[in-house]
């Protein structure tokens, strides 16, 4: 059965100290009263080594918000999966939008950093989504099923099973502006019958798909009640605990 997951993704926000109080503060709270679902956080490189032992691994699941394509070496500056995974570290987000858009993430290099990620034992969470012009041309199908053809059909039904898609309509990341339930669920479902045409139904029925963009307490409940929406991927409201665990009890 596929789990519902609420993700956090700190990108490139909180110094390591207000990291770790962060992290603290969420798990305070989460051990007071318990997810009705998978929570995660994923944070910059350098906050991991510390955040993973301030948390409950019971209740949190800690993540990076990315990794080298590379496997080690003179690559100054990169960090690998396995120097993620050496954290304690149990996730890694691939192919966020602004990775694609401001690093030159292509789907090739994003293939290279799936497959690392999986060799090193973490999940990759990894995102698509559309840019406003492809959905205003109606193309967004397609866009998503490119990113997902071109980074994860080389992998084999039992690496595919591992990984955790999140669509992320680009128009709606740190916008304000959020998907309807109904744009979410449509996708969704068009997202899920791609899986199943490459990989089958029952890896289809059992990966989950996580929603984001501009996801808040406010409009959580409602997104996440789709069928297809198995729980979010947040940015901005995974930066404060109050907003981070009212999305969380959306499932409650
Ligand atoms: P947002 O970001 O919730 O701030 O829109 C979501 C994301 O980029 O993962």
């Amino acid at each position: 059965m596929r789990k519902n997951i609420v993700a956090g993704n700190w990108k490139m926000n909180k110094n390591l100290q207000e990291g770790i109080a962060l992290a603290k503060d969420l798990n305070a709270a989460l051990t007071a009263d318990k997810p009705n679902c998978d929570v995660i956080i994923c944070t910059p490189f350098i906050h991991l080594a510390s955040v993973v032992p301030a948390v409950d691994a019971a209740i949190i699941g800690v993540g990076a918000e990315n990794c080298a394509d590379k496997v080690s070496g003179a690559y100054t500056g990169e960090v690998s999966a396995e120097m993620v995974a050496s954290t304690g570290a149990k996730y890694v987000i691939l192919g966020h939008s602004e990775r694609r858009a401001y690093y030159h993430e292509t789907p090739e290099i994003l293939k290279e950093k799936v497959q690392l990620a999986l060799a090193n034992g973490l999940t990759p969470i990894f995102c698509i989504g559309e840019v406003l012009e492809e959905r205003q041309q109606g193309i967004q199908n397609q866009v998503v099923f490119d990113q997902i053809a071109g980074s994860l059909f080389d992998l084999s039904a039992e690496d595919f099973s591992k990984i955790v898609l999140a669509y992320e309509p680009v128009w709606a990341i740190g916008t304000g502006l959020t998907a309807t339930p109904e744009q979410a669920e449509e996708i969704h479902a068009y997202i899920r019958s791609v899986i199943a045409d490459k990989f089958g139904a029952e890896i289809a029925e059992n990966t989950s798909i996580l929603y984001g963009g501009s996801c808040k307490p406010s409009n959580a409940k409602e997104l996440f009640a789709n069928p297809n929406v198995d729980g979010g991927l947040i940015g901005g409201a995974a930066l404060k605990v109050e907003d981070f665990k009212g999305i969380i009890d959306a499932f409650k």
